[in-house]
């Protein structure tokens, strides 16, 4: 189990977000979009390209406050893992992460790096690495920052499959040693079944909430009836949009 501390909930109601699109026309973006995730908790949101989940996410990271509705988020410090690594250009790996986090010491710093294969990295600047890197370097980022609450826009896109189990693992490891509530936007519905408690369905745009599909804990136990069991859920809501 997570330690789940004192930390307050993620509650989000986000009752309408529109956009204006490039011809000056209204665009709906989400609609009625609602769930909770409780301390220690790990969500997921699953949903078609361009349903609106990075929108989502930039409100509930409070980036975006032209909305309707409201977003309580658990008190204390917030990081997020954008779609793109974001990294500063000019500064090198270890300073990326020191400027996020400067309260992070040697010891913590080498224990992040280290999992995150970014030991012999903390040198280079994000130019000379590859995207999987500056994605592992990002990650870093947000888990030196201690946040309450853990933000993680499709962290592990474009990895290859064995590296991207590798990071889910650290990842699983790292949020089981800390208070966070983590919410992650993945198209992958294992690795929705491997990292979540909570998977919410979105519906194409206007995104909303299909559905909400627990996974049980303690998730190295799933075994694959179980797991295809949640894939067939998935669909199934889907279909039913
Ligand atoms: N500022 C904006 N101006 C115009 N349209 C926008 C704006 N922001 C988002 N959109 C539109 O809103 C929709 C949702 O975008 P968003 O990036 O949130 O989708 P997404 O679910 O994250 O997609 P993907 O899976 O491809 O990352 C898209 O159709 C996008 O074109
Ligand atoms: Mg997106």
């Amino acid at each position: 189990m997570s330690p789940a501390g004192d930390l307050g909930p993620l509650e989000v109601r986000i009752a309408r977000k529109s956009v204006t699109n490039a011809a000056g026309q209204p665009v709906e973006v989400l609609a009625h979009l609602a769930f909770r995730l409780a301390a220690g908790e790990v969500g997921a949101l699953i949903g078609p390209s361009g349903c609106g989940k990075s929108t989502c996410m930039r409100i509930v990271a409070g980036l975006d406050a032209r909305f309707e509705g409201a977003v309580a988020r658990p008190p204390g410090p917030l990081a997020m893992v954008f779609q793109e690594p974001r990294l500063l250009p000019w500064r090198s790996v270890e300073d990326n992460i020191r400027l996020a986090a400067p309260a992070v010491d040697e010891a913590e710093l080498a224990s992040l790096l280290k999992p995150l294969g970014l030991a012999e990295h903390r040198a280079h600047f994000p130019g000379e690495l590859s995207l999987g890197l500056a994605r592992r370097v990002a990650l870093a980022r947000a888990f030196a920052v201690r946040p309450a609450l853990l933000l993680l826009d499709e962290p592990f896109v474009s990895l290859d499959g064995p590296l991207a189990r590798a990071l889910e693992r650290e990842l699983v490891a790292l949020i089981g040693r800390r208070p966070v509530i983590t919410l992650l936007v993945t198209h992958d519905v294992g690795e929705a079944t491997r990292l979540a408690d909570r998977i919410f369905v979105l519906s194409p745009r206007p995104a909303t909430v299909l559905g909400e599909i627990r996974v049980e804990r303690p998730r190295e136990t799933i075994s694959p009836a179980e797991a295809r069991s949640i894939e067939d859920q998935v669909e199934a809501l889907r279909g039913a949009a």
